[in-house]
């Protein structure tokens, strides 16, 4: 059994899937969008497969696009990993807070709260959110990056000096003594940062991991400058293994300056599966999650090909004379993917259903082929884990559960049991309580 292990994660997006067609399968109850028992149940499956953690996202403005159309998310995701965090024992979950427009001691308080009550299975994702109508939700316009990175550091150094403003050995609860906790060992942090301030203490005492795992996501050097200093797990949409390499290594690089150990740093590429027995199984699967969008995928599929396409080409394949121009635009990095299946004769409307336009790599078919993609990029150095991001919940982390993690746990690339109780123990990364002593904190 080779030493070094995949970790995995699973998006659940809104409960129902990433495809925001995903309420219309047959297969799925669109009550589920607001069902915490629905995610609940989904929890406990992906538990069963052993995942490292679920990822919750959270997106701080509206994001339906059109009545066919459900939104990316529901229910407040601190609130539905409370949910989780009780309807399971050894699963991780990852939280998405916004570093832009929430105040560290919140952060602090919830997600710290959060880590104690799961019993140490807590992570908290960073982002540095830019969308300015998440911003108006906030009667606030977006700053530039510059601005959001620099708020993103200081939040986070104050949040984890709250979290360690209540030393570990500070509980003592001696009813004789009448002394419930020593004051010497629960101080204020007292930070004053140039946008972000706070007294505390935070009377929270440590989770069983201490606090929370630390994770970002994103793909930008201000992304890798930040996860480098911070971060146990970067998050990136990235389509190939060269690209996934460049950007682990830049991270890990980072990290490296900045006292820390490189392999404290997992990088988690995303990955929508589509699986089913056959490849054409799979692909008809897919293809009803393309096609309420077929239309401006076509136009799509023309500019990434550098070919007049339109709905009139659909039903048929790429002419000689056509491919013979195609070309792959340099701008996007699906583009030679979709050159590629183009180019295997199939219709553009196949071609379509290949998701080749999508905001992660795709592999679709049997669950071997899954296997082999996560396999490849784990063994080329382009991943230490994958955020497995299923287009229908329901279905789509059914079959990985069944199908693809046996395969992966056969090749001795996946656990057959969780190592430990916390998501730090799970992850293999390094204990942290507090502030990070570092030798450049910004
Ligand atoms: C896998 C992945 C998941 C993400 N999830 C969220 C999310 O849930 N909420 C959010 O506001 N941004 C999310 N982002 C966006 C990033 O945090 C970041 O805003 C984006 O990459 C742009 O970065 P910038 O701030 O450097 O412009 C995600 C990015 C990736 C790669």
């Amino acid at each position: 059994m080779p030493q070094k292990q995949i970790h995995l994660a699973v998006g659940t997006g809104n409960i129902l899937g990433a495809s925001p067609y995903a309420w219309l399968d047959p297969g799925v109850d669109p009550t589920d969008y607001t069902d915490i028992h629905a995610v609940m149940r989904y929890a406990q499956t992906a538990e069963r497969g052993n995942f490292d953690f679920i990822f919750l996202g959270d997106f701080l403005a509206q994001t339906q696009r059109s009545e066919a159309h459900s939104p990316n998310q529901t229910l407040e995701p601190t609130v539905v990993a409370t949910a989780i965090a009780l309807a399971t024992q050894r699963i991780g979950v990852v939280n998405t807070v916004s570093a832009t427009f929430k105040e560290p001691y919140n952060i602090a308080r919830v997600l710290k709260s959060l880590d104690v009550i799961s019993g140490g299975r807590i992570g908290w994702n960073a982002v540095t959110t830019s969308s300015p109508q998440a911003a108006a939700n906030f009667g606030r316009t977006i700053e530039d990056r510059d601005t959001r990175y620099a708020r993103a550091n200081e939040v986070i150094q104050l949040v984890q000096a709250l979290w360690g403003s209540w030393q570990e050995d500070a509980w003592i609860g001696d009813q004789d003594a009448r002394r419930f906790s020593d004051l010497s060992k629960i101080a204020p942090v007292n930070l004053q940062g140039d946008y972000v301030a706070s007294r505390g203490p935070l009377e929270i005492p440590p989770s069983k991991q201490g606090q929370p795992v630390m994770a970002h996501a994103g793909a930008s050097p201000y992304s890798h400058a930040l996860a480098g200093r911070y971060a146990d797990i970067l998050f990136s949409e990235v389509f190939t293994i060269d690209e996934a390499r460049r950007q682990r290594e830049a991270v890990r690089s980072v990290a490296e300056s900045a006292g820390r150990n490189p392999d404290g740093i997992k990088f988690f590429p995303g990955v929508m599966p589509t699986v089913a027995t056959t490849h054409v199984q799979a692909l008809t699967r897919r293809g009803t999650l393309v096609e309420p969008d077929i239309v401006q995928q076509v136009h799509h599929l023309g500019r990434l090909l550098g070919l007049p396409l339109g709905p009139g080409d659909l039903d048929g394949p790429l002419s000689t004379d056509q491919l013979s121009i195609a070309r792959a635009h340099p701008g996007d990095p699906r583009s030679a993917k979709a050159l590629e299946v183009a180019r295997e004769g199939w219709t553009v409307r196949e071609v379509l259903h290949h998701a080749v336009i999508d905001y992660h790599p795709s592999p679709i078919g049997s669950p071997e082929v899954v296997a082999d993609h996560i396999q490849e990029w784990f063994e080329a150095s382009a991943a230490d884990g994958f955020l497995v991001i299923p287009g229908v919940l329901a279905e789509g982390l059914n079959s990985f559960v069944d199908g693809v993690i046996p395969i992966l746990q056969q090749r001795g690339l996946f656990r057959t049991e969780y190592e430990g109780e916390t998501l730090r123990e799970n992850l293999d990364v390094d204990r942290q309580y507090g502030l990070h002593r570092r030798p450049r904190p910004r």
